[in-house]
């Protein structure tokens, strides 16, 4: 009888949407209500580096986040395992291949920031766990970003470098519902994202408990899902395509907005922005207007926490202003451009 055992580390760095996701329609196979657009990090910023052992000797499967043995029977991380293993047993031929479908995997995957801070965690962790797992199950040559998806949504979009588009897709069955590279990250040299930590608690209301909420009691959401985020889709991939700062910007904020509006909405209504992140939008705003023109942009996922987008020279007074006007956030603050690379095994 065929022994395994294998093995694989690669790290994925978070997203940070500027169309955002908001709403399932199938919870499941977490099938959005809408497509989304975002950029990924680099690979020397903010993410996780997943390490995966396959072997025969070991009795089950096991997990460690940072450090700590978690549970694995979350129902979404066992969807991806079996997903993987179910893809691994199609491509079996080998004695050893097969022995792979009846070895157990321990999984140890660790974030370079604090977890609990909303900023994404698990995006990068999905994406990252996926691709290391496809590694060691030698399935890569399966569309990833679908298998991520069903672990995290947005996670999708960290399955590659640059600026993403998750494609919401028509089908029931999510084939395709999946993640694609719009633009490579230096098609737009000199552009910057800057994180700054409002909080680092927990965030109150999870985003999968807020979409579920919201797709059942507002009617804002219907309206941005028909209405407002198709041509927006169109609209900010044409401004990446242009490099118009001024454009992307303006729809990057615009979205945001509409998104938090959403949740006042949301019957009882969720509120992810606190004061300040209002006092950031205003920072932004004013900034813009001085300029007389939208030089720097903010966004809001479902937390306080402000992301701001701008190009290198301007971001440079705003990380000015930022330390100036909110002096306690500045030790958590990220001050980095977007990545060329996809995942990658390292
Ligand atoms: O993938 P989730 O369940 O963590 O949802 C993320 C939703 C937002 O961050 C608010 C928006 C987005 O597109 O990332």
């Amino acid at each position: 009888e065929s022994k395994v055992n294998r093995q694989a580390t690669c790290s994925a760095p978070v997203n940070i949407a500027v169309i955002k996701y908001w709403g399932k329609r199938d919870e499941k196979l977490i099938l959005p209500t809408n497509s989304s657009l975002s950029a990924t990090l680099d690979q020397a910023d903010l993410k996780t580096t997943t390490s995966v052992a396959l072997s025969s000797e070991f009795d089950s499967d096991r997990l460690w986040l940072n450090g700590k043995e978690e549970s694995i029977t979350n129902p979404r991380l066992q969807n991806v395992l079996q997903k993987i293993r179910s893809l691994a047993s199609e491509r079996a031929q080998t004695d050893e291949e097969k022995a792979v479908l009846d070895a157990h995997v321990h999984i140890v995957s660790v974030n370079n920031f604090p977890t609990a801070a909303g900023l994404a965690s698990s995006a990068s962790g999905y994406a990252c766990m996926v691709y290391t797992l496809a590694q060691v199950y030698g399935v890569t040559d399966y569309e990833l970003s679908k298998i991520a998806r069903v672990g995290s949504g947005s996670a999708c979009r960290s399955m590659y470098g640059g600026w993403v588009a998750w494609n919401m897709g028509t089908r029931d069955d999510g084939d395709d519902s999946f993640a694609e590279q719009t633009h490579l990250a230096d098609h737009w040299p000199g552009m910057k994202i800057l994180i700054l930590v409002v909080s680092d608690r927990k965030k109150g209301t999870s985003s999968t408990s807020g979409m579920g909420t919201s797709v059942r009691t507002s009617e804002l959401l219907q309206h941005r899902i028909t209405e407002v985020v198709p041509k927006r889709m169109a609209a900010i991939k044409e401004a990446i395509e242009a490099r118009d700062f001024a454009q992307f910007g303006e729809i990057t904020m615009r979205d945001s907005n509409q998104f938090h509006a959403v949740c006042l909405d949301t019957y009882p209504p969720i509120f992810y922005m606190n004061d300040t992140s209002k006092a950031v939008v205003q920072m932004v705003t004013q900034y813009n207007t001085m300029k007389g023109e939208v030089k720097a942009a903010y966004t809001f996922d479902a937390g306080p926490n402000a992301v701001i987008y701008a190009m290198e020279d301007a971001m440079a007074e705003i990380a000015s202003l930022t330390s100036h006007f909110f002096p306690s956030t500045t030790p958590d603050t990220f001050f980095r451009g977007t990545t060329t690379a996809p995942p990658a095994p390292s």
